[in-house]
């Protein structure tokens, strides 16, 4: 038997960054992400297609450690011994789109499967955390909360919530291509709000009440206030040191094909930038920054958490 998982990337709609420092994020799981299948093996091993890297999880790569020790504490608690995990990933990595979080979580519960076991919610959060926390030290959380519940959600330390919009929507993506580093950029944010803690603190309350105001907006489906709000945090996120040139050209391009809002999504630095088109041709818009930007893609909002079901070998 082969056990299947998968799990949804994310975007961050708003509050990136301010969420470390306590304050809401709003958050979406893409309607893309990582599968995990794992099957019977006589060693503990993983392969990862999208890193071209395989090791025993005892023994890991650099890139694959943070997954490796997440699998070997539940290895390790459950007493569980012989899988092999393979990894196929549909979003880029380091690019700010959840797939550390997506991976950990699709493998933990194919790993379980695989044992004729069960995590229930929060066993496997804390599982996967184990992995976020080893990719950079302060992980707000948001990344594995979406990849297991899915949705559009409202995150602020423990308060986390599902917001139902008043209808399905869609968001463009478009990646740099550029990978990143989390923890330099985490750093970077909280290097500016040492140096100035005035303008952090008054940045941040106003991001707080923006993505407050936004919840509201997008049960009711004014999207041109979510719009607003995506620009006020690129703004934000720009002053604060996270933009890159690439990030602001890309953001310039989509507004000027029509997306009302765009931002950069994740830690910066790189990686992508999220869209937010509030009529209806959306899909000509897509189509004419996609002849000039190729890795731009539509994923619509809500989409589902962690599924997973099994196939004879
Ligand atoms: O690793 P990324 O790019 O998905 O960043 C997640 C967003 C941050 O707010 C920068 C970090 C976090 O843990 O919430």
């Amino acid at each position: 038997m082969r056990f299947h998982a998968r799990a949804p990337g994310k975007v961050i709609l708003l509050g990136e960054h301010f969420v470390v420092h306590g304050n809401p994020a709003l958050s979406a799981a893409l309607d893309r992400g990582v599968e995990a299948v794992a099957e019977e093996s006589n060693e503990d091993i993983v392969i990862s297609r999208a890193l071209g890297a395989e090791c025993p999880i005892a023994r890991p790569t650099p890139s694959l450690t943070p997954l490796c020790l997440s699998l070997r504490q539940l290895l390790g608690d459950r007493s569980w011994n012989g899988v092999k995990v393979i990894l196929e990933t549909a979003i880029p990595v380091s690019a700010g789109l959840g797939s550390s979080a997506a991976s950990a979580v699709a493998a933990l519960v194919a790993v379980a499967a695989r044992f004729g076991g069960h995590l229930n919610g929060d066993e496997l959060y804390e599982y996967a955390m184990v992995s976020e926390r080893a990719v950079h030290g302060n992980p707000s959380g948001v990344d594995v909360y979406v990849a297991i519940n899915g949705g559009l959600v409202y995150f602020k330390g423990k308060k986390r919530r599902q917001v139902v919009p008043y209808k399905r929507f869609p968001i463009m993506v478009s990646c740099t291509g550029i990978e990143r580093n989390t923890g330099e950029l985490i750093a970077r944010v909280a290097e500016f709000r040492r140096k100035a803690p005035d303008l952090f603190r008054t940045w941040a309350t106003s991001s707080e009440r923006l993505v407050e105001d936004c919840v509201k907006a997008l049960e009711e489906g004014r999207m041109d206030v979510v719009a607003e709000s995506m620009n006020f945090h690129q703004q934000a996120l720009k002053a604060m040191g996270v933009s890159t040139p690439e990030l602001d050209a890309l953001v310039r391009e989509a507004r000027g094909a029509g997306f009302a809002g765009a931002k950069l999504t994740g830690a910066g630095g790189g990686g992508c930038i999220i869209g937010l088109h509030t009529g209806a041709d959306y899909q000509a818009a897509l189509d004419a920054f996609r002849a000039k930007r190729p890795n731009s893609f539509l994923s619509y909002v809500p989409s589902e958490g962690v599924s997973s079901w099994s196939t004879q070998s």
